[in-house]
């Protein structure tokens, strides 16, 4: 019964052996090509175009674009090993063209960023290893073109959260190695690894790092109430502008349905209305000031003289008082349309001490001058 597994053993180190020493291994369904450790900076390009395994695992590959171009052309390309090289970042349509392939391993580079379309068509994509680079932010957009896909290797990179944005199936995950961050900012990765079915390897191993009081607890065990979040957020809201307020409030109702509504990965996106809302309120304060000024204007003269020279005198106050002041200005110049020129001066002065009390110094020393003048 012991003779079994020590012989299997000694069958799968001669496979491995041969496929190291054979460049090239053509069966009837498989073309391996394998050239390790090699010191390649670039993907051959004088390959089979029928080729299914290529390893060029430990080489000096950066993956620059005539190396994409090259990739392109193995469009039977199963397996792709192109571990330990020199990669840094994942452009967008990395991979396209192998719709074939079910395994990619770009584990041990030195990606730092993966762009959002990097696996765009890689329909059968199955195992995808992205372990031991440096990746600092990722979310799950940019694996949901990769419809087959079962496992995906993320260890050991520099991940804090991993947003879950659309409904995101797995078999297998494995996040540990990564400087997880145990706030709020977690909750939809914690939801998703708790409501679906996805498999997390080591996940004692998968701990927060921060904050100090969640150290070494697993990021599926940490406690993130989504209460919690809901008073941090609401402790923020006090100190914020209302177009702020709006948009964190919809954050914690988007935070707090996902727990009632027992959360199946999906997210909705955020309302874009706290930037329209500035938008609206701004444009509607200009046409509306410019209104009551080309109004006076038109109107009476008179009042726009000192309306204007008012405005001279005032420059180093903010736009909202002046705002005030044309407003002020302009109701006060309602009545003066059916009275006397004479009393105008005396009604407007004490028009404006009503509307804006705290500002009398200013206001008296001017009007009094014209006051004076006009007499
Ligand atoms: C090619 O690979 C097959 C298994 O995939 C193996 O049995 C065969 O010995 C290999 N041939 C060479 C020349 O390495
Ligand atoms: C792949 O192409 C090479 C050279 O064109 C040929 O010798 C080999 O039989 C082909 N293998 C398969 C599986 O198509
Ligand atoms: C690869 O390059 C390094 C230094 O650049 C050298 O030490 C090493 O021998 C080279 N390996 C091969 C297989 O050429
Ligand atoms: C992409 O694949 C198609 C066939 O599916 C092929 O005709 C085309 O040449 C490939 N593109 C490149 C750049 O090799
Ligand atoms: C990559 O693709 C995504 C989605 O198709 C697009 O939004 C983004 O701008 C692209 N990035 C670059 C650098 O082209
Ligand atoms: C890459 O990740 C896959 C899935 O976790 C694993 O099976 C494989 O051994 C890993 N490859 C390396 C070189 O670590
Ligand atoms: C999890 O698996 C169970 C049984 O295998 C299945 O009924 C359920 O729908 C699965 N849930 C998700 C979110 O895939
Ligand atoms: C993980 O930790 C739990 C509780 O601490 C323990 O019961 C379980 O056996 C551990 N699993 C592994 C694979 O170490
Ligand atoms: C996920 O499940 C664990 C226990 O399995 C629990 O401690 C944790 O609070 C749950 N998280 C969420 C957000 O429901
Ligand atoms: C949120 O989820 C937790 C654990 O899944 C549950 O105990 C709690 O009652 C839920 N809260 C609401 C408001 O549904
Ligand atoms: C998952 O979410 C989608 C979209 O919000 C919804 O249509 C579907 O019914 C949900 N499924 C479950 C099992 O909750």
């Amino acid at each position: 019964v012991n003779m079994k597994p020590s012989w299997l053993v000694i069958w799968a180190v001669t496979l491995v052996l041969h496929s190291v020493t054979a460049v090239y291994n053509i069966t009837s369904q498989t073309v391996t090509y394998e050239e390790s450790g090699k010191n390649l900076s670039d993907i051959p390009s004088n390959l089979f175009q029928n080729i299914t395994k290529l390893s060029l695992k430990n080489n000096k590959i950066t993956l620059k674009d005539t190396d994409k171009e090259i990739l392109r052309s193995f469009i039977n390309l199963i397996e792709l090993y192109l571990n330990e090289n020199l990669i840094t970042v994942l452009y967008n349509n990395s991979f396209c063209n192998l719709t074939k392939l079910v395994i990619l391993d770009i584990s041990n580079n030195h990606i730092n960023t993966v762009h959002k379309a990097a696996f765009a068509g890689l329909k059968q994509l199955s195992v995808l290893n992205l372990s031991c680079n440096a990746i600092t932010q990722l979310d799950s957009d940019a694996f949901t073109s990769l419809e087959s896909l079962m496992v995906l290797n993320l260890q050991h990179n520099f991940l804090k959260f991993f947003h879950i944005k659309s409904s995101f199936i797995l078999i297998k995950i494995v996040l540990a190695g990564n400087p997880w961050t145990c706030s709020c900012e977690l909750l939809d990765l914690q939801l998703w690894l708790n409501a679906s079915n996805v498999t997390m390897e080591n996940e004692n191993n998968t701990v927060c790092t921060f904050p100090n009081t969640m150290e070494k607890f697993s990021i599926k065990m940490a406690a993130i109430q989504p209460a919690d979040c809901k008073t941090e957020r609401a402790s923020l809201e006090n100190t914020v502008t209302p177009a702020i307020k709006l948009k964190s409030s919809a954050l914690l109702r988007d935070l707090t349905t996902d727990n009632t509504t027992g959360n199946n990965g999906t997210r909705a996106e955020l309302p874009l209305l706290g930037k329209s809302w500035i938008f609206l309120a701004g444009v509607l304060g200009f046409v509306l000031s410019t209104t009551l000024l080309i109004f006076t204007a038109i109107k009476c003269p008179t009042w726009y003289r000192y309306l204007i020279s008012y405005s001279h005198r005032r420059l180093e106050e903010n736009d909202s008082e002046m705002f005030e002041q044309e407003f002020s200005a302009d109701v006060s110049s309602f009545p003066t349309e059916s009275g006397t020129n004479d009393e105008d001066p005396i009604e407007t002065l004490e028009e404006i001490h009503a509307f804006a009390p705290e500002e009398d110094g200013f206001i008296e020393d001017k009007y009094i001058d014209s006051y004076v003048t006009e007499e």
